[in-house]
C-alpha cells in the first residue's frame, strides 16, 4: 500500500503549538491547508504568519469551530472536507487541566473528555469519509496517554482513550488504504504547556523532572516522518520512546521509580512546611 503525496491537509488546533508547526512544515512543502480552532483571530494570525513565510500563493483556509460541538464540526469541517477531499487529517485540538484526582472536579473531567476524546471523535466522524484513499490521519495523544502519571486522571484518561480509538481505526481503515497514526509527544514548548506549568502539581513537576522539553517543530517533523514510515505510535524525541519501551518490558520498575519520586516529593514538601 502506498501513500499519496500530501496535497491538502486539515489540522484542528492548527492555529497554535504542535498543529501550527505541522501546518508550517506542510506549507513549506506546498501543501494546501485547512486550519481549525475556536478563535478566528488566532487562526488569521497563524495564516498571516504562514503567508509571510512561504509567500502569497500559500493556500490556507481558516475555519472557526469548537471541536466539542458535533453540530459545528459536521457543519463546518464536514462540509469543507466534502467540498474538497483531503490527504491528511491531524486532530491536534486539545486541552489539559492538571490536578490530583482528589483535587479534580467532575466539571473539568467532563470538559477534558468533551474536547480531547469526543472532540476528536466528532472530527473523525465528520471528515474521515472525505479522506482520500492513500491518505493519512493522526490522532494527537500524549506520552501521558501511554504512561499513567500523577495529576492526569482527566487528561491521561482522554489521551489513552485516543490510543485505543486509534488502534481500532488503524485496523478498520487499512481496508481503505488510509493510514492511522497516534502521536504521543512528551512535554513540548507551546502555549498549552506554558499555561499548564502554572497549575501543575509539584509531584507532576517532579515526575517530568529533567526530561527534555521538545520544540513544536521537532514534534511536527517526527510526526511527518512517522506518517511516511507508516508508524502507528509516533513518540518524538529520544527519552519518550525509551521510557515507553521500559514500561512495556519491566512495568514494575517504572512504577517503582514513579512511586518513589512521588513519595520523595511529599517528604520534601512536609519538611518545607
Ligand atoms: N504541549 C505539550 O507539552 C503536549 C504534550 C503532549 C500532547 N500535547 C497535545 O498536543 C495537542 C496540541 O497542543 P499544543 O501544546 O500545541 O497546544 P496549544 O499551543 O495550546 O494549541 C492548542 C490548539 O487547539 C485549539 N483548541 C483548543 N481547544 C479547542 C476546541 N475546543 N475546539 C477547537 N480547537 C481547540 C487551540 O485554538 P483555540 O484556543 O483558538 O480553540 C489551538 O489551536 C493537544 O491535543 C495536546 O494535548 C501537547
Amino acid at each position: 500500500m502506498k501513500h499519496r503525496s500530501l496535497r491538502r491537509a486539515m489540522i484542528t488546533g492548527g492555529s497554535s503549538g504542535i498543529g501550527l508547526a505541522a501546518a508550517s512544515l506542510l506549507a513549506e512543502q506546498g501543501c494546501s491547508l485547512v486550519l481549525a480552532g475556536r478563535s478566528q483571530e488566532r487562526l488569521e494570525e497563524a495564516s498571516r504568519k504562514l503567508v509571510e513565510l512561504y509567500g502569497p500563493s500559500t493556500d490556507i483556509t481558516v475555519l472557526s469551530v469548537d471541536v466539542s460541538s458535533r453540530e459545528q464540526v459536521d457543519r463546518v469541517l464536514g462540509s469543507e472536507a466534502q467540498r474538497q477531499n483531503i490527504d491528511l487529517l491531524v486532530c491536534s485540538a486539545g486541552m489539559v487541566i492538571p490536578a490530583s484526582f482528589e483535587n479534580s472536579t467532575h466539571k473539568d473531567f467532563t470538559r477534558t473528555m468533551e474536547v480531547n476524546l469526543y472532540g476528536t471523535w466528532n472530527v473523525l466522524k465528520a471528515v474521515m469519509p472525505f479522506v482520500r484513499e492513500g491518505g493519512a490521519v493522526v490522532l494527537v495523544s500524549s506520552l501521558a496517554g501511554l504512561i499513567g502519571t500523577y495529576g492526569y486522571s482527566a487528561y491521561g484518561t482522554s489521551k489513552s482513550a485516543l490510543v485505543g480509538l486509534g488502534e481500532v481505526l488503524r485496523n478498520e481503515f487499512s481496508l481503505k488504504n488510509i493510514h492511522v497514526s497516534v502521536l504521543c509527544p512528551p512535554d513540548t514548548d507551546t502555549p498549552q504547556l506554558q499555561e499548564e506549568q502554572k497549575q501543575r502539581p509539584e509531584i507532576t513537576k517532579a515526575l517530568s523532572g529533567n526530561a527534555r522539553v521538545l520544540a513544536p517543530e521537532q514534534v511536527a517533523d517526527a510526526m511527518l516522518r512517522g506518517i511516511r514510515r507508516r508508524q502507528f505510535i509516533i513518540i518524538p524525541g529520544l527519552q519518550g520512546p525509551l521510557l515507553f519501551l521500559l514500561k512495556r518490558l519491566v512495568p514494575s520498575l517504572v512504577y517503582r521509580i514513579m512511586d518513589r519520586t512521588a513519595a520523595g516529593m511529599i517528604k520534601k514538601e512536609r519538611k518545607i512546611v
